[in-house]
């Protein structure tokens, strides 16, 4: 690849991964609406609301592919979530399709499925059951993606992340957890494929307890080699268990499910 985009550049995700893009373009544009620090050799900075359609088009022009972490990644309110994870889709979509449709994948969430129950084993074509409206407005963007793919041919990938973070926190995290190297050989997949399509692919690594079934994205010869389980004895250490009627223990989207809907100011 010539120039690969990476949005959300500044957040805990991006910035675990920015580093480790080196190797698949030649030009890797990091952008975000905060400070991206000093670009590295390899990398030109961009700083760009995703809300501004203007400024999605130039910040998608020349790019070959598309990694997607920009937006809100939490329960907030619906304004905020409204502009860069609603609008600021749309913006993305429309900017590729005006430039090519540049490969794209898309950082979507479990927070789309969160009120299913943690004894449920779910596949790609379960039902969406989203715990907020963070979590809708995941599903809005799969459903875009999913139009942008069937009207004009955009291939995206519709990552599910569990938890990417350096190691799992929580109980719960021992089903959802996806290490940074299991990530980055996602990433590799989705772009080298030939054919990507429009497949939803759960983003966690081989954990024994897992809640996703990927055997629909054989084709896209990805092997999650992490497992969280090892991280086992040292959280039933650090925390207790929660309380098995506790709505942790109990529903997918863990803690979100909980949450209220934030009043605009
Ligand atoms: N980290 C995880 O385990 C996880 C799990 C599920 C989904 N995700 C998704 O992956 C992506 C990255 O997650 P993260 O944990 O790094 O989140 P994060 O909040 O740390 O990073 C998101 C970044 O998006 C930027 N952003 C917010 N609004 C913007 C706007 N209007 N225009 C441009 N940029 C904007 C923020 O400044 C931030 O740097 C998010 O889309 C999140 O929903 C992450």
């Amino acid at each position: 690849m010539k120039r690969l985009l990476l949005t959300g550049a500044a957040g805990g995700l991006g910035s675990a991964m920015r580093g480790r893009l080196k190797g698949l373009a030649e030009i890797v544009r990091v952008s975000d609406i905060v400070d991206l620090g000093s670009p590295a050799s390899h990398e030109e900075a961009m700083i760009c609301d995703l809300g501004d359609r203007a400024a999605v088009d130039r910040l998608v022009e020349g790019c070959d592919a598309i990694i997607h972490l920009g937006g809100i990644s939490v329960e907030d309110k619906f304004s905020k979530i409204m502009n860069a994870n609603l609008l600021g889709l749309y913006n993305l979509y429309e900017a590729a399709r005006a430039n090519g449709m540049p490969r794209i994948l898309f950082a979507s969430s479990n927070h789309t499925i969160g009120f299913y129950r943690q004894d449920e084993y779910l596949d790609h074509a379960t039902p969406m059951k989203p715990d907020g409206l963070y979590g809708v407005s995941k599903c809005f963007g799969e459903a875009l993606a999913r139009m942008y793919h069937e009207k004009f041919g955009q291939e995206t990938a519709l990552v599910r992340i569990g938890s990417c973070m350096e190691r799992p926190k929580n109980h719960r995290m021992l089903s959802t957890w996806m290490s940074y190297d299991d990530f980055l050989s996602m990433i590799e997949c989705i772009f080298r494929v030939p054919r990507l399509g429009c497949p939803v692919i759960w983003g966690c690594s081989d954990n024994d307890t897992r809640w996703w079934d990927n055997s629909h994205v054989s084709y896209l010869g990805w092997h999650p080699r992490d497992n969280a389980e090892r991280f086992r004895a040292e959280i039933d250490a650090a925390m207790a268990r929660p309380e098995p009627d506790d709505a942790v223990a109990i529903y997918q989207g863990g803690p979100f499910v909980r949450d209220p809907i934030f009043a605009e100011d």
